[in-house]
């Protein structure tokens, strides 16, 4: 551990305001051996994300995260058979989500949160919840990264009104992680293409250092709280439309433009208006900038070419649009970012194309993040409470100056 000086709690007004950083900014709030988020680079446990992304499996990169190491190939396929037969859910959890179909269709419930309930019940379920042990953290982490894709398939049949697919098995044990879940959620194995996109999808969202939910669920795990508590910490924290929900935002904000403009206003001045607008009451364009990269998301264009690929080979038409039309307006989007704001899109943006143009609905993109970044998350809080010491910074008082109550 550092041994840098840490400020004395009674640190005086204007040192503690010297020190602020709004919103952490630049802060740099602990260690970490699973991955370096650098301008130029994002790494996860020595392997750069092109490299994974060309190279590797989802399954490969979850080994490799939450175990520490490349898998070999007999590792691999223990890891892949203990996770295929973690997929199904106790019937309490099944139940609780076909239970929540009148929240999620009146509104008063989204996806995320019904995920988010789901994986607390997980907790209470689990036979290792209150142990935070390495090797009981191993086992939790792997039954949360099997299970999520069975919760969020279940909720997409209750959505959609369809019996509940692979109620017994969480799926098809003869499919990979990524493709069991699109199976999961419509009843259709995909095709290699789709399933290869989804799985890149998932290695590109598994892990990004101390993001605002990685943070919280190492900050509850920093208590000594459990895995599961964390892992709900982190859902909720994900969620928001600065951060994991933006995937979602991002496609709802094309849909308006598209709704605006009109399919025949794409590449035309049309869009630069819309911007413009946009721009004047200051809107934030979801899908874009980033705390980190301020030169862009290494993570964008890797996807944005893998979605373009699906949508100029796909005749399927989401929103009535042609599939590439969406690619093409999120392309005239970005220019007129780059060229007006000099702010990049960051993944959620060609995420929300690539789902959209595969048939996903947009409401399942984030959960989606989730049966993804559950790899990440798990392995910072094994690594948390592993070399443990409560997260407990300091905030600047701006309240009232003393005053006596009855004076
Ligand atoms: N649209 C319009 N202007 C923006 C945007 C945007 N998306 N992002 C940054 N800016 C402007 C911002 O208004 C500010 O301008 P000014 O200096 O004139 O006030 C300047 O750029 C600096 O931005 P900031 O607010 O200091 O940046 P931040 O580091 O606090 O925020 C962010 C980062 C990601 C919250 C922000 O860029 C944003 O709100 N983006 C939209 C939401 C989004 O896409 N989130 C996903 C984040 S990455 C992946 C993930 O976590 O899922």
């Amino acid at each position: 551990m550092s041994t840098t000086a840490v400020p004395p709690a009674k640190t005086t007004k204007p040192e503690a305001a010297a020190a602020f950083a709004r919103g952490l900014e630049g802060v740099i709030a602990g260690e970490s051996a699973i991955c370096s988020v650098e301008q130029g680079k994002l790494i996860y446990r020595g392997y750069e994300i092109h490299d994974l992304a060309a190279n590797a499996t989802f399954e490969q990169v979850a080994f490799l995260l939450l175990e520490g190491h490349r898998p070999s190939d007999a590792e691999l396929q223990r890891f892949k058979a203990e996770v295929v037969a973690e997929r199904p859910l106790h019937p309490a959890v099944t139940a609780f989500i076909e239970s929540a179909g009148g929240w999620l269709a009146s509104g008063r419930a989204v996806p995320m949160d019904v995920l988010r309930t789901a994986v607390s019940i997980l907790g209470h379920l689990d036979p290792d919840a209150q142990d935070n042990s390495v090797p009981a953290n191993l086992r939790k982490s792997k039954r949360l990264l099997a299970k999520i894709p069975t919760i969020i398939g279940h909720m997409q049949n209750v959505i959609d009104g369809k019996a509940i697919i692979g109620r017994e098995h969480g799926g098809d044990p003869a499919l990979d992680h990524a493709a069991n879940l699109l199976f999961l959620m419509t009843g259709a194995k995909p095709t290699r293409e789709y399933a290869r996109v989804i799985d890149v999808s998932l290695i590109l969202y598994a892990e990004h250092d101390f993001n605002a939910s990685t943070f919280t669920s190492r900050c509850i795990a920093g208590t000594l709280s459990d895995m599961h508590g964390a892992v709900c910490g982190g859902i909720a924290a994900l969620k928001g439309s600065l951060h994991g929900g933006a995937n979602e935002m991002a496609m709802e904000m094309l849909k308006e433009i598209m709704r605006d403009v009109g399919e025949k206003a794409i590449g035309t001045k049309a869009v630069d208006d819309w911007m413009q607008r946009a721009f004047d009451t200051k809107r934030k364009l979801m899908g874009f900038g980033h705390r980190v990269y301020k030169n862009g998301d290494h993570r964008a264009p890797i996807l944005h070419k893998l979605g373009r690929g699906i949508a100029a080979t796909d005749s399927k038409n989401p929103g009535g649009h042609p599939a590439l039309k969406w690619f093409e307006l999120g392309e005239q989007v970005q220019k007129i970012m780059l060229d007006k704001k000099n702010i990049h899109p960051n993944v959620d943006f060609p995420c929300g194309l690539t789902y959209y143009t595969m048939g996903i609905p947009v409401p399942q993109y984030t959960p989606i993040f989730v049966a993804s970044r559950i790899t990440g998350w798990c392995a910072h809080i094994c690594e948390q409470h592993a070399n443990n010491r409560l997260i407990r910074p300091l905030s600047l008082y701006t309240g009232p100056t003393e005053t006596k109550w009855n004076g």
